[in-house]
Parts: C-alpha cells; sequence; structure tokens
C-alpha cells in the first residue's frame, strides 16, 4: 500500500502508475555489475560547461526531482562519495520508485542520499537550495509543467544549473499515433493490466499495416529494455506532452532561465544544429546560414528521431573555460578516454599522414594523424595542465625535428586539436583547484 503524501499537488492517475510500475525498471541485483550512466550528469561535463571547471564539490548539494527507481541519483551519488558534506536529494511523488532508488542505492552501500516523498510542485516550501537540479523526463507529465519548471527555478542556486529532459515532438509522432489508437480502445475507463493486454493485442494488429513496423520496432526496443513498464509509460501514459524546438525555448524562457547547452550524451546536438549531415552542398549552405533557433527548428523535423531534448539551463548563462588558459587540465569524457589511450598506446611517426576513423555510438571522426596530433594525444591525459601539455610536445617534436616548429605554431595546433574534439563535447576543461572526478 503506497503511504499517503501530504499535498494534493500531483496527478492522481500518473502517481497510480508510476505506484503500480515504476520506471525505468531496475533490477537492484544488477547493481553488482554495473552503474547506470545518465546523460548530461558526468560532473566533469557539468563542471565545464556550467561551473566554469571551477566547482569544488564540498557542500554540493543536487536535487533530482522526479528521480523515479535512481539512475541519475546513483551516478551523482557515486560520483560524489570523495565529498562528505556534498548531498542527493532524490525526491519522487511514488513511493514504490523510491523503494526501488533505495534498495540500490544500499546495494551499492551509498549513504549520500537522502530520499523524499513528495511532489516536486511543494519543493518552493523546502528552504534548502541546489547547485544541480536533475529533473529527467518528468515536467511532461505535470498537468502544468510551466509550474513545475518555475518550483524547480526556486530552489536554484544563483550559479545552479539544471539538467533538463523533455519529449521532442516531432521525434515522438508514432507514439502519439498509438497512445491515440490506445485511448480509443480503452474508452470504458480499463484498469492498468487491462491496458496492457490490449496494447499487446493492438500492436499485433497494426505490425502488418504501412506504418505497423516502425511503431511495432519501437515497442520491442522499450519492452526489451523496460517490459510492461515501458510499455505503458511510452504508449499508454494518462499525461503526456512534447516540444518543439521553438516550443521549448519558450517552456525555459518563461521561466526567466536560459538553455545553456545541448547534451544529447554520445550524440551531441552539434551533430544536428550544424548542417554536416546534409549531402546536398546548396541546400547545407542554406541550412547552415540560417539563424539557429531557426536552423534547429528545421532540423528537427527534417531530422524527425529526436524523441527527447536534452539541456542544461540555468539563471544566466556561465563563462565556459577557454582553451588558450594555460593552468587548465584538459579532460576527455569518461566513455572517451579508452579511445585516446588506446591510440596513446599505438601511434607512432610511422603512422603520421594516415587518417584515423573512431566510433562513438553512431557518431563517427575521421582525424588525420600529424606529429601534433600524436604527441598532443599521448600526453593529453597524464598531462596536469594545458602549458604543460604543450610543453612537453614542443619538446619532443623539437627533438624529432618537426620542420618550422614554434610555440606559436604548437599553441595553434593544440587549439585545433582542442576544437576538433570540444565541438563534440567530448574534451572539457577544469582548473586545478577543482577535484578531478573519476567515472568507471
Ligand atoms: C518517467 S519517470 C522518470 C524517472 C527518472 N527521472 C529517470 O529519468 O529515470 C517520471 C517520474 O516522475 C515522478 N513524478 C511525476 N510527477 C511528479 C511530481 N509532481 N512530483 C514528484 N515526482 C513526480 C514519477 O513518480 C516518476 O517516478
Amino acid at each position: 500500500m503506497a503511504e499517503e503524501l501530504q499535498s494534493e499537488n500531483y496527478l492522481a492517475e500518473v502517481r497510480n502508475q508510476y505506484e503500480h510500475l515504476p520506471y525505468p525498471y531496475r533490477d537492484p541485483a544488477q547493481e553488482k555489475d554495473r552503474l547506470v550512466k545518465t546523460v548530461g550528469d558526468a560532473l566533469p561535463f557539468l563542471n565545464h560547461y556550467a561551473f566554469g571547471g571551477r566547482q569544488q564539490y564540498d557542500d554540493f548539494r543536487v536535487l533530482v526531482a522526479g528521480g523515479g527507481t535512481g539512475d541519475a541519483t546513483l551516478f551523482l551519488a557515486e560520483q560524489l562519495k570523495a565529498f562528505p558534506k556534498a548531498k542527493v536529494v532524490h525526491l519522487d511523488m511514488s513511493t514504490a520508485s523510491i523503494a526501488v532508488a533505495k534498495e540500490r542505492a544500499e546495494m551499492r552501500g551509498l549513504s549520500n542520499i537522502e530520499f523524499r516523498h513528495a511532489s516536486l510542485l511543494d519543493v518552493t516550501e523546502s528552504d534548502e537550495e541546489y547547485d544541480l537540479i536533475n529533473c529527467s523526463g518528468v515536467l511532461h507529465h505535470l498537468a502544468d509543467p510551466d509550474a513545475g519548471l518555475r518550483a524547480l527555478k526556486s530552489v536554484l542556486k544563483p550559479e545552479g544549473v539544471i539538467n533538463l529532459m523533455v519529449y521532442g515532438y516531432y521525434g515522438r509522432q508514432m507514439i502519439y499515433r498509438m497512445q491515440e489508437i490506445l485511448r480509443d480502445l480503452n474508452y470504458d475507463g480499463a484498469d492498468i493490466h487491462t491496458q496492457i493486454e490490449r496494447a499487446k493485442m493492438a500492436f499485433e494488429a497494426i505490425k502488418p499495416t504501412s506504418w505497423g513496423p516502425l511503431a511495432y520496432q519501437l515497442m520491442q526496443i522499450e519492452t526489451q529494455h523496460h517490459g510492461d513498464h515501458g510499455l505503458f509509460d511510452m504508449f499508454l501514459h494518462s499525461q503526456d506532452r512534447a516540444y518543439t524546438m521553438p516550443q521549448l525555448y519558450e517552456f525555459v524562457e518563461n521561466a526567466d532561465l536560459q538553455i545553456i547547452n545541448w547534451n544529447n550524451g554520445n550524440l551531441p546536438y552539434s551533430v544536428w544544429t550544424q548542417a554536416d549531415w546534409i549531402a546536398n552542398p546548396e541546400l547545407r549552405a542554406h541550412i547552415a546560414g540560417m539563424p539557429e533557433r531557426q536552423r534547429q527548428a528545421v532540423t528537427e523535423k527534417m531530422l524527425g528521431n529526436m524523441m527527447k531534448h536534452m539541456c542544461l539551463i540555468a539563471h544566466r548563462t556561465p563563462e565556459t573555460p577557454s582553451p588558450e588558459d594555460a593552468e587548465m587540465v584538459p579532460e576527455f569524457a569518461y566513455y572517451m578516454q579508452g579511445h585516446i589511450q588506446k591510440y596513446a598506446n599505438a601511434l607512432t611517426p610511422l603512422e603520421d599522414g594516415k587518417q584515423v576513423k573512431t566510433q562513438i555510438a553512431s557518431l563517427e571522426f575521421n582525424w588525420i594523424i600529424t606529429p601534433f596530433t600524436r604527441v598532443l594525444t599521448q600526453h593529453i591525459l597524464t598531462s596536469p595542465s594545458i602549458g604543460d601539455l604543450l610543453e612537453t610536445c614542443y619538446t619532443l617534436l623539437w627533438d624529432e625535428g618537426v620542420p618550422g616548429l614554434t610555440r606559436s605554431l604548437m599553441q595553434q595546433k593544440w587549439l585545433e586539436y582542442y576544437a576538433q574534439w570540444h565541438q563534440h563535447q567530448l574534451l572539457y576543461l577544469r582548473h586545478p583547484s577543482s577535484p578531478a572526478i573519476t567515472i568507471r
């Protein structure tokens, strides 16, 4: 029996869903084998884009609003373990979801999490303020998402950041078509179990139709990971809205907040905010030349696969660290470090001039090995600062007798190297006073 909430500030039907079918579906026993890493919650990434690379984490306060079964909470709590005064508050209105999150945290031996059974619409009543608020896949399930965002803003520190995910309108068209069908079928107010059974029958029925295979495939992927919990969350939700790019800007700016960065995990938005994916040079140039928001709006429609909008939002856009600042420490994204280490071990002057392909998820990077990219790759993971890295590389290249070598050429080659990875949000900067965070 779900514990009562001291508030009526939530949708009863939505709560009922998550009490019966906590989402995402997670088996706490799996904590022994792997840590789920959530998009946009890696602290080195947030440190660069939101905290100028200078975050100290001492009293770091995190709110995971609508934290569900705990993915983001655990990932953040693991990263903050070394800071005894840092704390993660996991807030959700579903007792069942909190119970799963708690069990997972116990499996990991985490003691830096506070669990709060509440509606996020009531956070304004709390006096605590947060450096980071994670709110992923939640606000689009509220009756009034704007009120939800305003509530979160009211507890965001002036320099704090919100990692937000809301649904994308065009990417979910197939889902909305199926939701409509299932609403038609469930006109009689069927219970959760009946709705699920009808959905399964409906998917079998539409499978051979002209549009069915794609919807069926979506359902299969979702249920492979999350079973009936996923089926209901995606196709039977009672409260679900999505945003186009212009609507997303309006949503954020109506709350007097700003989008400060896009974070689409391994597929940064640069892929689609630039027009590189368009083969025709004339159309590519036309789209690339548009004002940013217009380009994003048309690209979202043309691609049609943005099921989620993931971004960092804040009171104002902070300054990000500069690769020209010799004091800064360069840090690759945790999922890049293995690739870079592999190249660092393998590269020799014999490879100079070769083209290398690095595949990360569906992103492909082509880069040319030159003496500069070779030595930078070999020393970037171990150098304590950009200044140190450039000095090491300069000395090595000088010994190799690289023609035309000057310190200013070394600096220029570094800036090119940095830009190549940074444009895809794979390389960040941290001030040496800011503690390094290791993610495994
Ligand atoms: C789709 S799940 C997402 C869970 C988690 N954020 C994640 O990405 O894994 C939505 C969660 O939001 C919670 N939720 C919805 N409305 C809420 C509200 N008003 N206050 C607190 N939690 C809410 C639900 O109980 C559910 O656990």
